[in-house]
């Protein structure tokens, strides 16, 4: 996965969103989420340690695509750059946040959840974005209702997906891949129980 230049949206079907409580986790589920045959993490930048945690997955663990999630902040998107962030992820896209993001040279998702929102970001030039919170926005049934009025966009939708419903999402012609949480359930971790990372991963990487 050395590629950045490759579409953020078809390296695997599913985007391990992940939450880092504590630093000694990051690297043993990143390294359990590649032996699955899922080489993307997505590590929120919701707890203290989470900038540390894309470091030193950056650091330790080379074979898999690290990215940043939940950029709220446009100084987020320079400081996970800096922190070896190789994407970045935004639950929203406002102009400063979007601006903060580009200016990092990295590929990035914003993202969206309305018509006006997707069209906002398509007039930014870019194709590809996260629809999010995808459950809650209309779901599946949302992104078919407008593939064909805005064929150009193409969404990783997130929030609320589960191994169940990620089908109905891939089966979408403008859906390259899901994201979700469930591969990482916070008690899996607390446990240090990475055989359970490994095969959630391997279960969500036989989906396409
Ligand atoms: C995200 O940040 O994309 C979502 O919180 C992940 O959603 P999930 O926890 O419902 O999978």
């Amino acid at each position: 996965m050395s590629s950045t230049s490759e579409s953020l949206l078809d390296v695997v079907p599913v985007v391990p969103v992940v939450v880092i409580d504590d630093l000694a986790h990051a690297v043993p589920v990143a390294r359990a989420l590649v032996e699955g045959g899922l080489p993307v993490i997505e590590l929120t930048l919701r707890t203290p340690v989470a900038l540390d945690a894309i470091r030193a997955i950056a650091d330790e663990v080379p074979d898999i695509l690290v990215g940043a999630g939940t950029i709220v902040t446009p100084g987020q998107a320079k400081q996970a750059h800096d922190a070896g962030a190789r994407f970045l992820v935004s639950p929203g896209a406002t102009p400063a946040l979007m601006d903060a993001m580009l200016s990092t040279g990295l590929p990035f998702l914003p993202g969206t959840a309305t018509v006006s929102e997707v069209l906002t970001v398509l007039e930014a030039g870019l194709t590809e974005m996260k629809f999010f919170p995808a459950e809650a926005s209309g779901g599946a049934g949302f992104l078919r209702s407008i593939a064909s009025p805005v064929p150009a966009a193409r969404f990783c939708p997130t929030g609320g997906i589960t191994l169940a419903s990620a089908p109905s999402y891939l089966a979408l012609p403008n859906v390259g891949c899901v994201g979700g949480s469930w591969l990482t359930p916070a008690d899996a971790l607390a446990t240090g129980d990475w055989e359970r990372v490994r095969s959630l991963a391997a279960e969500a990487a036989a989906l396409r």
